[in-house]
């Protein structure tokens, strides 16, 4: 427990002698067993990865872990990144750590506040860009070619690595893979680390069989599905606002070598499974990430038969990053009453009689 993905799994990352060992004590996050929602869809095994429980709420930090051990190993002076939100607030956190200096560039207006609020806290200097989370991805490879800075974004080949520990972990809690792996796409990094993880573990023998990768973007932001980058992505997802995912090729693989889907749902479904993860299963997690629940539904809406099967759904960041979200969208109105046991009992039991 606590002890970090590096130390978990240092035979099968890109840890040699010369790699410091630094955890701030990701990885090893709950696989919770669904207690209602598989039943009502007549799953007989729904998990939820849970993780918005790493150490800044996203599984941002499994990839960023080792990406700034690389980055120390090599003697980097400094970080930047792009970022919808998660991506910057694990990067700040790391660079705080490790007492290296932060840019992160994201979108003017399109970062949920607890996000932006981690990644000023944390210290990163914080730039805003008139621009969405493509263009500042394409500045941020940009500058980094033109100066001594790394880059943190997944198109760093040591994110995918650390982040592929979650598909070792869901492998070893469970004694094999799962039938299906759902999860939401957005720069389409996560989807390639989960589906090399299956795949390595598969070659190591640790599991016989591999899952269908079952991908989903946002309606408003699906560039994948439609074959062609969105100039201007839309959605209220806004982890997954993105309309040119940089490890597109990686999707297509993983969707293709599983035999699985890429496909979208819309912002009504997904705040749907927001609320059901939430009200049913005590699940608070943010809406990019009810995009794997989402995309379960809309299965299992179209006949897919889900019996039988042994299902993960990847939550990938925290619900508390935008709380306004989850108050405008939960319906339910608070109650105010005079402070005395009368007035209390009218509200609760009294208005069930
Ligand atoms: N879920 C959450 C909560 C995310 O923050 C992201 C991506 C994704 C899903 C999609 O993962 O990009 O690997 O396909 N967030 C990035 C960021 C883009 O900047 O924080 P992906």
């Amino acid at each position: 427990m606590g002890a970090g993905v590096l130390n978990t799994y240092p035979d099968l990352l890109p840890v040699t002698s010369a790699t410091p060992i630094i955890t701030m004590g990701e990885g090893d996050t709950p696989l919770v067993r669904s207690n209602r929602l598989g039943r009502e869809l007549g799953c007989t095994e729904l998990y939820f990865k849970l993780e918005g429980c790493n150490p800044t709420g996203s599984f941002k930090d499994r990839g960023m872990v080792m990406a700034i051990a690389k980055a120390l190993e090599e003697g980097t002076k400094a970080i930047m990144c792009a970022s919808t939100g998660n991506t910057s607030a694990s990067a700040a956190a790391f660079g705080a750590y490790c007492d290296i200096p932060t840019f992160v560039l994201i979108p003017k207006g399109e970062v949920a506040m607890g996000k932006l609020a981690q990644a000023m806290i944390y210290g990163a200097k914080v730039i805003m860009i008139n621009g969405n989370f493509d263009a500042a991805l394409g500045m941020v490879r940009e500058f980094t070619q033109r100066n001594d800075v790394t880059l943190v974004n997944s198109v760093n080949p040591h994110r995918i690595e650390g982040q592929k520990t979650a598909a070792f972990e869901i492998v070893d809690k469970l004694g094999g893979a799962p039938d299906m792996l759902f999860i939401p796409v957005g720069n389409a990094g996560n989807i390639t680390a989960y589906w090399k993880g299956f795949r390595e573990y598969q070659d190591l023998g640790r599991s016989q069989a591999l899952p269908r990768m079952m991908g989903f973007q946002a309606e408003g932001a699906a560039p994948i599905v439609r074959g062609e980058p969105v100039a201007r992505p839309q959605t209220i997802a806004s982890a997954i606002r993105i309309g040119n995912p940089a490890t597109w090729n990686g999707a297509i693989e993983a969707r293709d070598g599983s035999g699985g889907v890429i496909d979208a749902v819309s912002d009504d479904e997904i705040l749907e499974a927001y609320r059901l993860l939430a009200n049913k299963e005590g699940i608070f997690c943010e809406p990019a990430s009810a995009a794997s629940f989402a995309g379960l539904m809309k299965m299992h809406r179209q006949g897919m038969d889900l019996s039988d099967k042994r299902i993960v759904c990847i939550c990938t960041g925290n619900g508390l990053k935008d709380p306004d979200l989850a108050v405008s969208s939960s319906g339910g109105q608070t109650i105010e009453v005079p402070a005395n046991i009368e007035a209390l009992e009218a509200v609760t039991i009294g208005s069930e009689s």
